[in-house]
């Protein structure tokens, strides 16, 4: 009985761990590409990103409501929001940048891609949603994870978090009054959005930022990096 359950908390512990992985690769992609705009446009389509694990009490209490079988292959097959990464974006265009930044990776197999900014849920809601399966690499070998990426504005994201607070008591349940209050909301934060990437516009131009030349090294500096990158010359008389 000792061994079960010792072998139970070690497989368990391992699964979590490999999502922990995916996590952290998915995070090391993100991080990849936002260095990469920086440098090369010198502009930051990601504002804030955030990540998580599904704590066990919370894989659980998914694995009874949805009747999923309580073994490890079924969960790891029914379950896709395990690992979840939340990418924050400035603008509308920058969230469908990314999430085709993301997805046409190699080692990245999409699941599947949700737009509910295309088409928002009833209440609203609006997001880009993408199952992605990354591998993670082990000391036994390649193992593929799935990672629930979200990405929005910063607008849809103040809207789903204040959603969440205030309506979660309700289960999906909100009474009518209070639903057509929350797609008004909804509605507002969709016309910021848009009012933002116009002004952007306005004042960067139609192609954003990113039409902007780098701007030139100045001489000095350029004339130092040019005598760092020539072979060192021989020394002597
Ligand atoms: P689960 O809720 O995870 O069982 O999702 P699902 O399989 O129905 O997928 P869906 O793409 O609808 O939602 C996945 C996740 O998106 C949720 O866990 C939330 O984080 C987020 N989400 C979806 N709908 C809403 C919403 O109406 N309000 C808020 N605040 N978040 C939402
Ligand atoms: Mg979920």
């Amino acid at each position: 009985m000792v061994d079960f359950a010792r072998q139970i908390r070690e497989d368990f512990g391992r699964f979590m761990m490999e999502y922990q992985f995916a996590v952290n690769e998915v995070l090391t992609k993100v991080t990849i590409l936002q260095e990469e705009f920086r440098h090369l446009h010198r502009y930051n389509p990601i504002e804030h990103v955030s990540s998580r694990v599904k704590t066990p009490e919370s894989i659980l209490e998914k694995v009874a409501r949805r009747k999923i079988a309580p073994t490890l292959p079924s969960i790891r097959a029914n379950i896709t929001d395990i690992a979840g990464i939340r990418i924050t974006c400035a603008f509308k265009a920058d969230t469908y940048r990314i999430l085709d930044a993301l997805t046409t990776q190699q080692d990245v197999r999409v699941v599947v891609v949700k737009d509910y900014i295309a088409e928002p849920k009833p209440n609203g809601y609006k997001s880009l949603h993408a199952i992605v399966e990354v591998p993670v690499f082990l000391s036994t070998g390649a193992v593929p994870v799935i990672v629930e990426v979200q990405i929005r504005t910063i607008a849809m994201d103040f809207w789903a978090s204040l959603e969440h607070k205030i309506f979660y008591k309700y289960d999906g349940e909100v009474p009518d009054h209070l639903a057509s209050e929350l797609t008004a909301a909804a509605d507002a934060a969709a016309h910021l959005d848009a009012r933002m990437e116009q002004l952007h516009a306005e004042v960067h131009g139609p192609a954003g930022p990113r039409a902007e030349p780098v701007p030139r090294l100045d001489d000095e500096l350029l004339q130092r990096l040019w005598d760092l990158s020539r072979p060192e010359e021989p020394s002597g008389p």
